[in-house]
């Protein structure tokens, strides 16, 4: 009996086992009632009583091994049929488009970069000095009204434009300041196809010497014809904002000859595009900056109008849908930016 033992042992050590075939024959072979090892079992019946501790323990060791083995094979059997055929071909890479959002912004700031504005980036959730108090919204001034706020606590609210980055960067810079501040505001307005309760900015500010309406003009004019296109059109419309004066609105014409010029421009012609004018004397005096020395120019557009009139897009919540479609139309567009 002893000998039968070592034998099995032997060969279950030389066992080799690569196929789900092979695995399955050492378990009959082995580990069934009718394998080798129950076999075993049968004659340490016959074992004079004396002898069976020890083949007992012998027996038991062996059938401890055989499982040990089985377990171990079927570990390295898993792997095996993991085994990649590397010579299939591979899964597409999704590529992920620019979101029109982006595209849009990301121009606006190249050409507003190309004449000379740095960026300056500041925070969405903001104080009453900086959102309203500095830029001269007089304390419970029907003005502040304009812009429906989400307050978060007393004073602290998110941004309802990023007006409020240029008096953080008035109160750290000195003159001459040439900047914009793209970014998210928020506003607690209803929901609909033309107004959601958050979208972009995008913000310029300039402060020197001598700085006058007519610089205004003509950056804004190179801007929407590099923008929009050589030869496009613009017009000034007196307008009020609690931080400019005087203030203006700048329209670009569109004319009426398709459909869709004429539902948007509401049968004018024309397309509100921005707002605008001279720093009042008053915000440059909150910064902390001489209005006898200096005086400066803002104007601020939104991105999503502009985006909408852009690529004919009727709805602007689709622009926060993320629905894939819609994105993926625009994966061509866009530069590397
Ligand atoms: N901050 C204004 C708004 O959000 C836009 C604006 C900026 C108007 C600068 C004039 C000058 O409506």
């Amino acid at each position: 009996m002893k000998e039968r033992i070592e034998l099995l042992e032997k060969e279950l050590e030389n066992f080799s086992i690569k196929t789900k075939e092979e695995l399955e024959n050492f378990r009959l072979r082995f580990l069934t009632k009718k394998g080798e090892i129950n076999a075993l079992f049968e004659d340490f019946k016959k074992v004079p009583k004396e002898e069976k501790k020890v083949f007992g323990q012998l027996i038991n060791e062996i059938k401890q091994k055989a499982q040990q083995l089985y377990e171990s094979f079927q570990g390295e059997e898993e792997v095996n049929s993991e085994k990649k055929d590397f010579s299939l071909p591979g899964q597409n890479i999704e590529i992920g488009s620019r979101h029109p959002l982006s595209i849009v912004q990301n121009e606006m700031i190249s050409i507003l970069e190309k004449m000379g504005f740095d960026l300056s980036i500041g925070p969405e959730i903001e104080d009453d000095w900086h959102n309203f108090s500095a830029l001269n919204f007089p304390e419970n001034h029907p003005a502040r009204d304009m812009q429906d706020t989400f307050f978060i606590e007393e004073g602290i609210s998110l941004r309802t434009h990023t007006s409020s980055v240029q008096v953080r960067v008035m109160e750290q810079e000195n003159p001459p300041i040439r900047t914009i501040s793209p970014g998210r505001v928020y506003r607690n307005e209803a929901i609909s196809a033309r107004s959601n309760s958050f979208f972009h900015q995008v913000e310029g500010l300039y402060i020197d010497e001598g700085v006058s309406f007519a610089d205004l003009k003509q950056t804004l004019f190179l801007f929407v014809q590099q923008f929009f296109g050589e030869g496009t059109d613009v017009r000034f419309r007196p307008s009020y904002f609690p931080f400019t004066e005087p203030s203006a609105e700048m329209d670009i014409y569109l004319g009426t000859e398709t459909e869709e010029d004429y539902r948007l421009t509401k049968g004018t012609g024309w397309l509100e595009i921005l707002g605008c004018g001279m720093v009042d004397v008053n915000v440059l005096e909150n910064c902390g900056i001489d209005s006898k020395k200096y005086s400066g120019f803002a104007f601020g557009m939104g991105v999503e109008r502009i985006a909408m009139f852009k690529y004919g897009i009727k709805d602007i919540r689709t622009l926060f849908e993320n629905d894939k479609r819609f994105l993926e139309q625009f994966s061509s567009l866009g530069n590397g930016m």
